[in-house]
């Protein structure tokens, strides 16, 4: 079954300067979510922002926020980011000492918890946790910087993730992040994606509201 397409902009790729004024920008163009990385120069080299950055869109945004930890043992951080106001909160199975117990604390502060994976980390290692998340995000980039190219091998997780969601009858959205923009947003999409997040294609382009109407229409086109 197809769904919808969703945009989740990452605000990696915005003017931290004026994150306002670019979340006003994304929103008013269609994007359904705000996709914030936050890097602890851990479990990733970069370093990026964290619960204050993220309080600090909460109050601007109307749109809900679509968290992305990567850091090590994230479940120090999961009071922190739902008293930010994050909706989604999406760990790496690499990253957590126990991750049902991350995933159920994200769950009992009535945040979705989302599960994600590096691009050499087999899918089977997050299989048995898709009952218990609101979302699987499937990276197409080595996390820890934005601006890299899209890798297409990773696109069988995509296939495998909506193949395992139809068969078991779960309800986790299929998230993409990493490289996607007016090229690949449509590979992702047919291959299994309905989220697309996208940060350096979008912020650099010149028709914001054009990129996002093109990604919403693959939904349409993939339904018919
Ligand atoms: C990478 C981040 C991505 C990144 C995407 O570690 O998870 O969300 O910002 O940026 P682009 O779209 O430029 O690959
Ligand atoms: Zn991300």
């Amino acid at each position: 079954m197809s769904r919808p397409v969703q945009v989740a902009p990452s605000l990696l790729a915005a003017d931290f300067v004026a994150l306002a004024d670019s979340v006003r920008e994304v929103e008013e163009a269609g994007a359904d979510l705000l996709h914030l990385d936050v890097m602890d120069g851990q479990f990733v080299p970069n370093i990026s922002f964290g619960p204050v950055v993220v309080e600090a869109v909460k109050r601007v945004a109307r749109l809900p926020l679509d968290v992305h930890l990567m850091i090590d043992d994230p479940i120090r951080y999961v009071d922190a980011f739902a008293d930010a106001g994050a909706e989604f909160l999406t760990v790496h199975v690499e990253a957590c000492p126990d991750v049902a117990a991350t995933l159920e604390a994200i769950r009992s502060r009535r945040v979705r918890p989302g599960i994600t994976l590096r691009p050499r980390t087999p899918f089977a290692d997050v299989e048995p946790f898709l009952a218990a998340v609101d979302l699987v995000l499937v990276m197409t980039v080595e996390p820890g910087f934005g601006g890299q190219a899209y890798l297409p091998d990773q696109e069988p997780k995509l296939s495998r993730a909506r193949e395992l969601r139809s068969d078991s009858g779960l309800d986790y959205h299929i998230e993409v992040d990493g490289g996607i923009g007016a090229e690949t947003g449509p590979r992702a999409v047919g291959a299994g994606a309905d989220i697309l997040v996208t940060g350096s294609a979008l912020f650099g382009s010149r028709d914001i509201s054009g990129l996002i109407r093109g990604f919403h229409a693959l939904g349409g086109a993939a339904a018919r």
